[in-house]
């Protein structure tokens, strides 16, 4: 059978979500980063896109390569291209949507121009106005008839794609804002971020015991629940987060028809023993810890930082009890930029980490929001007894 080649698009924090494609879709697959937010890969044209689309928290679109072109394309060549392609696609009346990306600088295809020449061509043609960016969720998901194609500037190529998938932003908005629980004050973790976390621990054929000892409001469980394959454990320090957490699995369970059994539980990370587990050892702790005060000041930076080094090491000194050999550990790791430069990290522990048998598996994968003072790392270990 032939490969299909599709372009993956990824999210804004490129170097993560990069990793999460290679996390789950491995090497078999001729993976290649072609720009910070593109990747492309050689599918047998049975792949299911969309149940990969579906897994993915940080990819936003799907293509079917089309055409590589040269960069220097002209306009009229590239839009040539566009019309060979839709009259091959042989329907009477296309509904056709046109975007651009990388190609802010240049003026926009004439969609206007398309749209007579495929008249001349016999097609009737339905055009939707969207932003240059191309079509929203919204018309790609519910309308199967219309055609996105989208031509892509690489730094060293044109690429047009036909859309096959797109994430379904309306789903990642409704588990994030429609649970019942939640705890603005403690910093929440986004559910694309803890999706793309679970996933970067690599697939597993076996269902996987998932930990999360600093469960919070739950968001790592609950993108857990709904990927399916995982038995749930999760504790927290603060009774109301366990409870919240209770709640909002109760309301996930019925929004989208789970079973999703999970054991949880009010514990200080340093006093969890294996029967507070159910008496089984975990093979998946995927964690966001408390991350010191949101907005720290210049001065409290230096405290602050000592606290939570005291709190990573008691943590994963525990979890060595926990964890079966060969076990992953996905925890994001705080990184703090103060005024005068001077950048605060829990890099320093890593040594003392690796003496536990923790080896650290990434590098470098930063989430960071503009508005955020405090960025997270996100680190994935693998732990083999000593
Ligand atoms: C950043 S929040 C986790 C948020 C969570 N990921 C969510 O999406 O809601 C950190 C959590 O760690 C808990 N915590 C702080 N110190 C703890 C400790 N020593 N042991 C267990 N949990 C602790 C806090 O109560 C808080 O719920």
């Amino acid at each position: 059978m032939r490969m299909q080649e599709v372009i993956f698009f990824l999210g804004n924090m490129g170097d993560l979500c990069w990793a999460e494609l290679q996390a789950v879709l491995g090497s078999a697959v001729n993976l290649q980063r072609l720009d910070q937010r593109l990747a492309s890969a050689k599918l047998q044209p049975d792949f299911d896109i969309k149940s990969l689309q579906k897994k993915l928290g940080g990819t936003i679109k799907i293509g079917k390569l089309i055409k590589k072109l040269p960069q220097e394309t002209e306009a009229s060549t590239i839009n040539y291209q566009l019309i060979e392609y839709l009259v091959s696609l042989g329907q009477a009346k296309v509904y056709f949507a046109l975007g651009e990306l990388g190609r802010d600088h240049l003026e926009p295809l004439d969609s206007r121009w398309l749209k007579a020449r495929l008249e001349e061509n016999g097609l009737k043609v339905r055009f939707a106005a969207t932003s240059r960016r191309g079509a929203g969720a919204a018309l790609l998901l519910h309308q199967a008839k219309w055609v996105e194609l989208l031509v892509t500037n690489t730094p060293d190529r044109i690429l047009i794609t036909h859309t096959l998938s797109v994430q379904d932003i309306d789903d990642w908005s409704y588990r994030d804002r429609a649970k019942p629980y939640s705890d603005h004050k403690k910093g929440m973790l986004p559910p694309k971020l803890a999706r793309m976390m679970i996933n970067l621990a690599g697939p597993s054929k076996q269902p996987r015991r998932l930990y999360d000892p600093f469960c919070g409001s739950g968001t790592l469980l609950l993108e857990a629940a709904v990927m399916g394959n995982y038995e749930l454990c999760g504790s927290d320090l603060d009774v109301k987060a366990v409870i919240g957490t209770g709640e909002n699995l109760d309301w996930l369970r019925q929004a989208y028809h789970l079973e999703a059994p999970a054991r949880l539980f009010t514990r200080d990370v340093t006093a969890v023993r294996v029967p507070d587990l159910g008496g089984q050892k975990v093979d998946l702790i995927v964690s966001e810890p408390f991350l010191g005060r949101q907005t720290p000041r210049d001065e409290q930076l230096p405290g602050v930082f000592r606290g939570l080094q005291k709190l990573y090491w008691g943590a994963f000194r525990t979890w060595t009890q926990l964890l079966v050999p060969g076990a992953r550990l996905v925890i994001v790791f705080p990184r703090v930029t103060a005024r005068d430069g001077s950048v605060y990290t829990l890099d320093h522990l890593l040594d003392k980490l690796m003496s536990l048998g923790y080896n650290k598996k990434s590098q470098d994968l930063i989430y960071a929001r503009d508005q955020a003072t405090v960025q997270r790392e996100i680190c994935v270990f693998e732990w083999q007894k000593n």
